[in-house]
């Protein structure tokens, strides 16, 4: 039993040698936020800004979410104007800070599960806890729409999306219009029209449909088109994408709804990875 003991003692005693710096020159070489007084990484300094970014890791992850903020579109007429309040707060004496959020679904990056549309599906529970995340997350192609028309069966068949394709993000007229950081909500956004929706269920493998305004059908067509991807309860529509400055072309899609059970609806987060 004695043999281990005198190994280890052996390779502390060789890597000393073999390793001359010390734990403490470490120590500066990555200073330790608690190293001084306890308090002081929370001192207000003018170099306390936090970093918000689009992009992660030298641009393998792209983040194609839109920020929650009181201006954020929303669906719901009134807004996000007070989403977040503090139920709780320090400068009244509590002990901590704590929020709370009171958000539409349907505002934003945000999800849609059957039940948006379709009142036996509601009621049957096919909410947004239910949304299969197999199609919600793996390859994804990012593809630019003519810009001179809605989605239309005609567009999706001059797309030429090959079979086998299961998650597609359509970038329209509505990036370049920068619609969705308009602070007014704009009918005149692209969509799909009823026969587009109707092409893509019948002539492709796609399950994933992404846009980039907050609904997938087209204002004129708003109740047929959605009604045409639900139906199935197979497609998943995935709506308020941050598609600005991507290059076209194949990724990982990785995107996650809330698991709020009964909700028709969920904000999504959603990354696009190299
Ligand atoms: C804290 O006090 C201020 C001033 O009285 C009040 O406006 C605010 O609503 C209070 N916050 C909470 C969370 O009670
Ligand atoms: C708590 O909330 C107040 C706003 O009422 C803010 O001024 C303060 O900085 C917050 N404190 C912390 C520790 O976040
Ligand atoms: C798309 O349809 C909307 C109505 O739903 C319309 O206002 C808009 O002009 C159309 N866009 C294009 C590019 O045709």
């Amino acid at each position: 039993m004695r043999a281990p003991l005198i190994l280890l003692v052996f390779f502390q005693v060789l890597a000393t040698i073999l390793f001359p710096v010390s734990v403490s020159s470490l120590d500066e070489a990555y200073p330790s936020p608690y190293q001084d007084d306890e308090a002081s990484c929370f001192k207000k300094t003018e170099t306390l800004q936090p970093i918000r970014r689009e992009i992660y890791g030298n641009g393998r992850i792209i983040d194609i979410t839109h920020k929650f903020t009181p201006k954020t579109l929303s669906g719901h007429p009134d807004g996000l104007v007070d989403f977040l309040k503090l139920s709780s707060d320090m400068r009244n004496g509590s002990l901590y800070n704590f929020s709370v959020m009171k958000l539409p679904l349907h505002s934003g990056t945000h999800v849609d599960a059957p039940g948006h549309m379709v009142a036996d599906y509601f009621d049957a529970g096919f909410d947004v806890d239910t949304l299969d995340l197999d199609v919600l997350n793996g390859p994804a192609l990012l593809v630019d729409v003519p810009r001179d028309s809605n989605i239309t069966a005609k567009v999706m068949k001059s797309l030429n999306i090959p079979k086998g394709v299961r998650r597609v993000l359509f970038r329209t007229l509505n990036t370049d219009r920068g619609l969705m950081w308009k602070e007014e909500f704009d009918s005149s956004y692209v969509g799909f029209m009823k026969d587009g929706a109707q092409w893509l269920v019948d002539n492709t493998d796609i399950k994933l449909v992404g846009i980039d305004y907050l609904s997938v059908a087209a204002d004129d067509d708003l109740v047929p088109a959605h009604l045409v991807f639900f139906e199935g309860r197979e497609v998943i529509l995935v709506e308020g994408l941050k598609l600005d400055g991507v290059k076209a072309g194949i990724y990982n899609v990785h995107c996650l709804p809330l698991r709020l059970v009964g909700a028709e609806g969920s904000p999504i987060r959603c990354i696009l990875m190299k």
